[in-house]
């Protein structure tokens, strides 16, 4: 925006610019105060005083009111304006919209601040799992007594054991979510050979055969003839894996349907191996796709639950140099993509 003002403020001229930015049309501002424009018009007015004792030009940020209403934000030189006779005839602005830079130096801001937390996080979860390791320990060790221990009415002591079996089990769960927590923010650095992916899914399904065993989900592993070698990291991927599974295997449950399936494909394209994982269960509405893949998102009970798998699914594919998408139908399924260099 460019524009010249007379020795007492008031618009001689208002580029194109201008109009542009701040909406108004020359005629719409011809004559006024451009200070009138401004959001703080004494600090403008006071520019302008400084503009005209200046040597060469007077500079600062200011924002100004768009004729909708908002603001925007200007870096302002004022260049005072002289006749051949050297007297002070009016000033000169010279205005750049920085209001995209201001915003980008936000979000930098902000990001930074971000990353600062997780770090903080990241301490806090270390000093965290050392006294939870100790309480795990201690209860085991309850327990023996409680077993061992003469004197306790039958009742008493059945009581005792199921409250430090849920003690036991909620220590185990902050471990599990401190420990994957931990392996979210440590740069492990993968273990690669190369192996046959089939093998890596098979040694997960049967991980998961507890839990399949009260369901009626079926996995059906449906790979083409001969192996699918990938040069990879085998504990990373079998970490992936009982991640997608075991989402798929609760939003089948979650859809209370008779029965569901989980469908497994296995192909090479393009230099790829591509896992497709595939169920029948309830579908991601459309207001969450965007979240799914964010840190703590979970639609799960608070003691189900924690919103890492994703995430960390994500982080440890791209660590292996592949990437994990999805896509899916509320109320059909989901199918998730798993890329790895083959
Ligand atoms: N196959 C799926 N079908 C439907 N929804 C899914 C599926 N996979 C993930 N989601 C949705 O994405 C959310 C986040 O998944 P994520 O694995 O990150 O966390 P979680 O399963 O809730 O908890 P955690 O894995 O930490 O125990 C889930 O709560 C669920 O709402
Ligand atoms: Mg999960």
């Amino acid at each position: 925006m460019i524009f010249s003002t007379d020795v007492d403020g008031l618009l001689t001229s208002f580029g194109e610019g201008g109009g542009k930015i701040l909406g108004y049309t020359w005629e719409e501002v011809a004559g006024t105060s451009i200070q009138d424009y401004a959001s703080d018009p004494q600090g403008f007015e006071d520019l302008l005083s400084a503009a005209k004792g200046a040597e060469r030009h007077a500079r600062e940020e200011m924002s100004f009111r768009h004729k909708q209403g908002h603001s925007v934000h200007f870096s302002v030189i004022l260049v005072p304006l002289t006749n051949t006779k050297g007297e002070t005839i009016g000033t000169v602005g010279i205005c750049r919209d920085i209001t995209d830079a201001m915003k980008l130096q936000k979000d930098l801001v902000r990001i930074d601040r971000l990353s600062e937390v997780g770090r903080i996080a990241a301490d806090i979860v270390h000093e965290i799992n050392n006294p939870v390791a100790v309480i795990n320990e201690i209860t085991g060790w309850i327990k023996t007594i409680v077993t061992d221990a003469q004197g306790l009415s039958p009742e008493d002591r059945e009581e005792l054991e199921i409250a430090l079996t849920r003690v036991g089990e909620q220590t185990q769960r902050c471990r599990d979510i401190t420990s994957q927590l931990l392996g979210f923010v440590r740069k492990r650095a993968p273990h690669t050979k190369a192996f046959d992916i089939r093998d890596i899914l098979e040694k997960t399904i049967s991980f998961l055969k507890p839990e399949l065993k009260h369901s009626n989900v079926e996995i059906v592993l449906d790979f083409a003839d001969g192996p699918l070698m990938v040069e990879s990291d085998g504990r990373m991927l079998e970490q992936v894996f009982v991640n997608l599974l075991s989402n798929a295997i609760h939003a089948i449950r979650d859809k209370g349907a008779e029965e569901g399936r989980i469908h497994l494909t296995g192909s090479i394209v393009d230099a790829e191996a591509e896992i497709l994982i595939s169920d029948t269960g309830t579908g991601i509405p459309e207001e969450d796709r965007e979240k799914v893949f964010g840190l703590f998102f979970t639609t799960k009970p608070a003691d189900k639950g924690t919103g890492l798998g994703l995430p960390i699914c994500r982080n440890i594919i791209r660590k292996l140099g592949g990437d994990i998408t999805f896509e899916s139908r509320p109320g059909e399924g989901t199918s998730f993509k798993v890329r790895i260099p083959a």
